[in-house]
């Protein structure tokens, strides 16, 4: 055997050699070859050695998304369906374009982890009979999808405005009822939600229900003071949940804990407006509530109508126990600390009912700054189930305009450490 048919020989193993080592590639090779003819094949090579993970990138573009303000529900739920369907895919969604969607649901399970990339700017339809049906309450809904990210610095924008104007809140002689979320995670496990801006929901921002082990970080969530119920992140039937470095701006709550969450953790929070960082309300309709083991801790409270609250309904059962709020600084804040057994947002007045959801230790430490009314503390906590194990630890708050500020305190069983300002009598 001479050299050059040895020379070829070699060449012919190593074709056969990559050819086989990169058969999920392979294909998608191929085709680029044929349809983009072989001339570039130098170019297509150097993709070959960096492309067995970008063959599973898709562009909403590529599946008809034009994001001119038309429509792209269709397109967006082919791509999804795509990624769903094979092998740890991201999706993207291109950046300087608008992104027009009606209600949606991005279902699972999918067969592998799944990552979303949102570059650009998705907005809602404000097309009111859109929402019918399923959809009353939701805009974008992510199911039962496991191993999902959410990520890239994009934009999701509820386009609230015409639902706040047709709020009973806003225009009383309308009937209330209640307008979507913007966007909703259910059933999903394992899932981390970070840099995005979600903004003007229709109502709630972002909600993540019966979930497991979730992380949401680096997010900003924005809508005006007045727009009315747009809770910033909600918390409901979730376990394992970190909060982080999240500035969180709304007409309602910016973080609101509900029945059956358990290990939460919200850290370095910026709250305002908005109606503060809230556990509850539960036990509504005589439910039973479960929530444990919260813990807030590093947040800043501008302007907000509450601070920390915990509010239940009379008339409830369960508990809300094993809570911490630390390192907290208030600025302007009306209500900076309450715990409020009695809550009531009926039209009519609340009975005086028996049972009620169970407080108990919950710790409130370093929190300072200034109330904006004169009560900077309220404890008000059920007649027939005190509040018990609440502990105070170096507390100072100021009332804006006074001074001194009180505090108003009732049926709880309170252990102080350190400085109190105000202190319960
Ligand atoms: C707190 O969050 C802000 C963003 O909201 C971020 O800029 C800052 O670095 C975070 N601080 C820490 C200590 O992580």
């Amino acid at each position: 055997m001479g050299p050059q048919r040895l020379h070829l020989m070699y060449f012919f193993w190593l074709l056969f050699l990559t050819t086989t080592t990169t058969t999920t590639t392979a294909n998608v090779i191929r085709n680029e070859l044929i349809t983009h003819g072989a001339d570039n094949r130098l170019h297509q090579v150097s993709r070959l050695s960096s492309s067995s993970s970008s063959s599973n990138v898709f562009n909403v573009n590529d599946f008809g998304a034009k994001g001119d303000g038309r429509d792209d529900s269709q397109a967006f739920l082919k791509a999804w369906q795509k990624a769903c369907s094979i092998t740890s895919a991201t999706l993207v969604v291109p950046k300087n374009k608008n992104y027009l969607l009606k209600p949606i649901t991005f279902s699972g399970p999918c067969k592998s982890s799944i990552t979303l990339k949102i570059y650009g700017t998705i907005k809602a339809s404000t097309d009111r009979s859109a929402y019918n049906k399923e959809y009353a309450r939701h805009w974008l809904v992510f199911q039962n999808v496991q191993n999902l990210k959410v990520e890239g610095g994009g934009t999701i924008n509820g386009n609230g405005k015409i639902w706040w104007k047709n709020s009973c809140k806003i225009n009383k002689a309308l009937p209330c009822k209640g307008a979507p979320t913007a966007v909703t995670f259910k059933k999903c496990n394992n899932l981390v939600v970070k840099n995005i801006k979600i903004q003007d929901a229709q109502q709630m921002h972002l909600t993540f229900e019966k979930c497991v082990n979730v992380q949401a970080l680096n997010l900003i969530v924005s809508a005006p003071e007045k727009s009315p119920n747009t809770d910033g992140i909600h918390v409901t039937d979730t376990q394992n949940i970190q909060i982080l470095n999240s500035v969180i701006g709304t007409g309602d709550d910016c973080i609101s804990i509900e029945d059956g969450s358990q290990k939460v953790q919200a850290k370095n929070i910026t709250c305002g407006p908005g109606h503060g960082i809230s556990i509850g309300s539960l036990g509504d309709d005589n439910s039973k509530a479960y929530v444990s083991d919260v813990l807030i801790d590093t947040a800043r409270l501008s302007r907000t109508t509450n601070g920390l609250r915990i509010k239940t309904w009379q008339g409830g059962s369960g508990m809300a126990k094993n809570i911490v709020f630390q390192n907290v600084v208030m600025n302007n804040v009306k209500n900076p600390i309450i715990i409020d057994q009695n809550y009531c947002d009926k039209n009519e007045q609340c009975k005086e009912q028996k049972s009620a959801v169970q407080i108990s230790n919950v710790l409130f430490k370093n929190v300072k700054g200034t109330s904006s009314s004169d009560v900077a503390i309220t404890l008000e906590c059920s007649k027939t189930h005190p509040c018990q194990e609440i502990k105070m630890q170096n507390i100072n708050l100021v009332s804006v305009n006074k001074g001194a500020a009180k505090a108003l305190c009732q049926n709880v069983n309170l252990a102080k450490i350190g400085k109190i300002l105000p202190s319960c009598t």
